[in-house]
This record gives C-alpha cells, structure tokens and sequence, in this order.
C-alpha cells in the first residue's frame, strides 16, 4: 500500500514535469513575446526540468536499455531512437543558445558568439525537438493513459479508506 502510493505521487510528479515541459517549450518558442532575457534564463531553468525528468526516469532507461540488447523489437528500437534523437536535438538546441547568448553569458561575465551558422542549428534543433517530442507522445500514449488511471485508482481507494476510517468504527476504539 506504501510502495503503491509512493509509485503513484511519483507518476503524477512525472507528469506535472511532462506539463512543464511542454509548457516551457511552447513559451521559449514564442520569443518575441518573452523578450530574449526571459527565453535565455527559462531555457537554461528548462533544461535543468529535462535532467531532473532523465534522472527520475534512469532506472527504467537504463532497463530499457537491457532490454533492449536482449529483444529485438522494432517498435522499442524506434523508440529508444526516438528519445535518444530527442535528447540530443534538445542538448543542441540549449548548447547553441548558450553560445550566441546575449543574456545568460554576459551575467557571467563572458560574452557569445554571434553567428548565423549557431541560430541556425538553435532553430533546425527545435524543430527537430518538436517534432520528436509529439511522436515520443504519440507512441507513449498507451502507456500515459494507463498511468493516468492507474493513478487515479489508487487516489480513488485511498479515499474511500481514509473515508471507511474516519466515517466508520472508531480505529482506537475509545469512542
Ligand atoms: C528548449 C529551449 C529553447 C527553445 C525551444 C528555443 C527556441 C528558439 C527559437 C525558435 C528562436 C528563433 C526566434 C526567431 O525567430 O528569431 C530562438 C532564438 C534565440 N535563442 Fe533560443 N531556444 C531555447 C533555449 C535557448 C537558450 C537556453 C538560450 C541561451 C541561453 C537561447 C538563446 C537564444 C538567442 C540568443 C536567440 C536569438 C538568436 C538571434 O536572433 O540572433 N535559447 N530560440
């Protein structure tokens, strides 16, 4: 019962990071509403939300992983290319920023380098992360809708008990 809700906040954290994600990406894509201050300092605060994501995910990458050298399976090939694509375009995309920054390096004190080359790569990356990011969705989504319910389940039973408890016989039996 512990380990099923701990499983559970742990799912609907991920999620909440998945939103964020998103969220983040759709606003560094709308750049001059932002202004370039708050697209530098919200990529760089994006790309620690990815690490964090990466890092929640490690076991199960890294059984993928296993797996994955052991089966041979076209749809977990495509998959684990995809967010191993999507991970790179995305590293590319954060890499190119911080080098033509205007913003994020000269508050440390260095300055970027301006090129059309880096702003180049910095945009075909994002499309490339877009692009990748919907399809990793796209054949996640059994698995997300799965997870979603099972969570909900689980809120759902630990309710109702919570519920039995206080509504019901008196637990301490004073009463
Ligand atoms: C997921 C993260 C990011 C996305 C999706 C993103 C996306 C974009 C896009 C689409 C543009 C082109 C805007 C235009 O049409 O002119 C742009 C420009 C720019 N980005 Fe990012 N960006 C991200 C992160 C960063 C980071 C972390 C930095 C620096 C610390 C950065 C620095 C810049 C700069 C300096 C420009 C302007 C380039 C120029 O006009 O010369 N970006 N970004």
């Amino acid at each position: 019962m512990k380990l099923n809700k701990s499983v559970s906040r742990k799912n609907l954290f991920l999620l909440l990071l998945d939103g964020c994600l998103l969220a983040g990406f759709w606003l560094l894509n709308q750049v001059r509403l932002t202004g370039i201050a708050i697209h530098e300092w919200a990529g760089v605060a994006l790309a620690f939300v990815l690490l964090l994501h990466v890092g929640m995910l490690w076991r199960w990458i890294t059984n993928m992983f296993r797996k994955f050298l052991r089966v041979r399976n076209a749809v977990q090939y495509f998959k684990l290319a995809l967010d191993i694509f999507g991970f790179i375009a995305f590293f590319a995309i954060i890499i190119s920023g911080i080098l033509m920054s205007r913003s994020f390096l000269p508050a440390l004190g260095l300055s970027g380098v301006h090129s059309r080359s880096l702003k180049m790569i910095h945009v075909l990356a994002t499309n490339a992360t877009i692009a990748m990011l919907m399809l990793h969705l796209l054949v996640n989504l059994k698995g997300i809708i799965r997870m979603m319910t099972r969570s909900r389940r689980i809120h759902e039973r630990e309710k109702s008990a919570s519920g039995e408890l206080s509504g019901g016989v008196d637990p301490a039996g004073l009463g």
